[in-house]
């Protein structure tokens, strides 16, 4: 078992969630990574009465992490100054780091990772942007044989739940509240609402797919403070709702750089995403458009991006999943309930409607919904009925029963899935 010594500075809600996913997902770690992370000491300047850090040094002088046997330093304090101090530190003294921060990657970047080059250790930073849905591996690893020419989607996930609620008819504030009670919001929630972290993390990604400098130059920044509730309503008769966008787009040898709400339509992918989702378009040359969404933000989702940072430098193979594991079956696909859209073609329908019913009432089966539809050339008419969960070991008995109508012509009937 490959082991990877990890020391954390800062013990909010970011790194008290990195220690209770360490715990609860430790078997499926050692598992699929044959990898046991350790935490041997925690930098907190106090103590966090929401966790228990266990067995864990802690120290109050963050800066003294460096000082213990770690491979790794995670740098969870948020901030600039001190951050990048930090990292700094850790990088000179030879330790790998994984942060979540994407303000001082933003504002320091290059600097940074050039410090990392010159000592032969990592900085990495898959959490910075959209927690721990995968976009920063994807872009250095997956797409490195790709040209892309534009990413585009909303990074900031408290904006989107934000909007998500205002479009269902929530009013900002107490949801802004909510957003801050999920432990979805930055500590100062101004850099959510008003767009500066959506910049941030389209910043880092531009710099990664097309080279642009950290940090960017000045560009167009507006967050989600202005919206209505209203302005959901009338987006929405022209087919339209409301985004906070973020974008970076290679126009002509320039980056087209800036994060703003936008009107996007109704039917495309971004606007079907909702709550704390974050969802990225990468527009390339060689796989056309790449849709990517997760949750981008809160505890878990973090933690998330941050063990993957860990599972890299621990240079652990991830093992593939085709070993056989006899105790798990699979379910039988008899036993499974499913909702079920029928369509029957019936001669007679004030014949055909009551025997129709009696049939699903016989094996127990609420019907949802039932219409009838236009006469089709031939005379016969189409019903479609919506049932509520219905056993498929009874599915097929119930459509010969149909069929055994003399009124019933034809009957399809598809599984739905629940979302
Ligand atoms: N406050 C951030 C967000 C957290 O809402 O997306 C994750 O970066």
């Amino acid at each position: 078992m490959n082991k990877l010594r990890i020391g954390i500075c800062g013990w909010g809600n970011v790194a008290t969630g990195l220690f209770k996913t360490l715990q609860t997902n430790a078997d499926q770690i050692k598992k699929r990574c044959n990898l046991e992370i350790e935490i041997i000491a925690i930098g907190a300047r106090r103590d966090n009465p929401k966790c228990d850090p266990g067995n864990a040094i802690i120290e109050r002088d963050i800066f003294k992490i460096m000082d213990h046997d770690i491979d790794v330093l995670v740098e969870l304090i948020g901030g600039v100054d001190v951050a990048r101090d930090l990292i700094l530190k850790a990088l000179n003294n030879k330790k790998n780091v994984v942060t979540a921060n994407k303000a001082v990657i933003f504002n320091h970047g290059d600097e940074l990772f050039s410090v990392a080059n010159k000592n032969g250790v990592k900085l990495l930073y898959e959490s910075s942007v959209c927690a721990g849905t995968p976009i920063i591996k994807l872009l250095n690893q997956e797409l490195a044989a790709s040209k892309i020419s534009k990413i585009s989607g909303m990074l900031n996930g408290t904006s989107n739940y934000i909007l998500s609620n205002m479009e269902e008819g929530m009013e900002f504030e107490p949801t802004l509240k909510l957003a801050q009670e999920k432990g979805y919001a930055e500590p100062d929630p101004s850099f959510d609402i008003e767009g500066t972290d959506a910049a941030h993390k389209i910043g880092i990604l531009s710099s990664l797919a097309f080279g642009s400098s950290l940090p960017p130059k000045d560009f167009y920044i507006e967050g989600i403070n202005g919206i209505h509730k209203s302005d959901f309503e009338y987006a929405h008769e022209m087919g339209f709702t409301i985004k906070h966008l973020a974008v970076a787009k290679l126009t002509n040898n320039s980056i087209d750089l800036r994060a703003h709400p936008a009107l996007v339509k109704l039917d495309s992918y971004l606007a079907n995403l909702k709550g704390v989702r974050n969802g990225i378009e990468v527009e390339t040359d060689l796989l056309g458009t790449l849709h990517i969404a997760g949750s981008g933000a809160g505890q878990e989702a973090t933690a998330s991006g941050v063990i993957s940072d860990l599972i890299y430098l621990s240079d652990s193979k991830i093992k593939d999943v085709n070993n056989i594991n006899e105790s798990i079956e699979l379910v039988k696909f008899i036993d499974l309930n499913f909702q079920y859209y029928f369509y029957i073609e019936a001669s007679d329908v004030s014949d055909a409607m009551p025997s129709i019913s009696s049939i699903f009432t016989n094996k127990g089966v609420s019907i949802e919904s039932i219409s009838q539809k236009e006469n089709l050339n031939n005379d016969l008419v189409p019903i479609i009925i919506i049932t509520d969960l219905l056993k498929e070991k009874d599915h097929h008995e119930l459509v010969n029963n149909l069929l055994e109508l003399d009124s019933v012509n034809t009957v399809r009937s598809i599984r739905i899935e629940a979302q």
